[in-house]
């Protein structure tokens, strides 16, 4: 609900934007300068691991400062407000009304948070889309819809990388490529090739292994490719990847997208491993359901492949059409793996939504 006062601007009012978290089919990691990448990356947004915000707004008279409130499932959290505080004062010159305003927020999520699941890329796409939506409320200036959901992109971006791409749907780039003018360091775009009707419909069993907090946030991971000794090599790995993955995904060639997507899970974490100090998220469940996942393909001959983030987690991909027989492999023997027989049942989505 917004207020109104004299022609199309408001001082006042609420807005709502319920936002997608991705999943990285190539992967991101590495950035410079302000939140810039070292190579493109590709994901799929997804549809129920989604971000929920709200934002109540005042622009007060004065110019004494932005203020806000941060709520999380309905409880302060000083942390987030600490985090937010920070990212939103940095963007006083791309959205001055900031320095006037006050924010009252309220995010949730449906997703457990810091368990390898991109909250992150879900929680600042939601507030990227509201304070796109802000600013246009008390400016009155309405940008055309493509600059709109750019800008929402490249402000996401800002606050955690990932987050450029959740703001649309689908299949969506973030970086530049030589072979794909249209790409950006800035913000991320829809991939730029036709997609097979078999990628349409494409499911993701986010099996979760732990929901505990991550030992090494991805900011200290990213840090730690500056000093790596196989960064130049993985940044390559990524632009080939990228490039056949968009010849993969126009000609529905499963075996190839299989071997690029597991290729893809495994160089992030073997960059984890390698960097100095080296980590090890995975675990041993995460490496069970791997083997699992690998033996019921090669049994089977269903396409299925496995992802990771940068987390514990398994991330199962598959066409739709074999849903039930992935549905009995997951009941029998992966759900035994996972923490607490949990397992979010999620797959490819279309973007965004704004609820008011
Ligand atoms: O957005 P960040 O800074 O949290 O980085 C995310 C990096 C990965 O999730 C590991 C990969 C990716 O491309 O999403």
């Amino acid at each position: 609900m917004i207020q109104k006062n004299s022609s199309n601007i408001s001082r006042s009012g609420t807005v709502k934007w319920q936002s997608p978290s991705n999943i990285a089919l190539i992967k991101y990691w590495g950035k410079h300068g302000i939140q810039l990448p070292h190579n493109p990356s590709l994901s799929i947004t997804l549809r129920e691991s989604l971000t929920t915000t709200e934002i109540e707004y005042e622009v007060k008279q004065k110019t004494d400062g932005l203020s806000l409130e941060f709520f999380f499932e309905g409880k302060p959290a000083k942390d987030f407000e600490t985090r937010v505080l920070n990212f939103l004062s940095k963007q006083l010159d791309r959205y001055p009304f900031l320095v006037q305003a006050h924010l009252k927020i309220n995010s949730s999520n449906t997703f457990p948070h810091s368990s390898g699941i991109a909250s992150s890329a879900s929680a600042f796409s939601a507030l990227a889309m509201c304070v796109l939506s802000i600013s246009e409320a008390v400016t009155g200036n309405k940008k055309p819809e493509q600059d709109f959901y750019q800008d929402a992109s490249e402000l996401g971006r800002l606050g955690s990388g990932s987050a450029s791409r959740s703001v649309y749907g689908d299949y969506v780039v973030w970086g530049v490529h030589p072979d794909y003018p249209q790409y950006s360091d800035n913000y991320a775009v829809a991939v730029a090739t036709s997609i097979d009707p078999i990628f349409n419909n494409y499911h993701d069993a986010i099996l979760i292994v732990s929901e505990e907090k991550k030992k090494t946030g991805s900011s200290a991971g990213h840090a730690l490719m500056e000093r790596h000794p196989f960064a130049k090599a993985r940044y390559e790995q990524a632009n080939w990847n990228l490039a056949l993955m968009h010849r993969v995904l126009e000609t529905g060639d499963l075996d190839q997208f299989i071997e690029i997507v597991e290729n893809e899970a495994l160089s992030l974490h073997g960059l984890m491993m390698s960097s100095n100090p080296g980590y090890l998220l995975m675990e041993h469940h995460t490496m069970l359901i791997i083997e699992k996942i690998r033996n019921f393909r090669s049994e089977t001959k269903i396409p299925v492949c496995f992802t990771l983030d940068a987390g514990p987690n398994v991330h199962l991909l598959y066409p739709y059409q074999y849903r039930q027989q992935v549905l009995q492999l997951i009941n029998s023997e992966l759900l035994p793996l996972c923490d607490n027989n949990r397992w979010i049942d999620d797959g490819i989505g279309n973007g965004p939504v704004q609820i008011s």
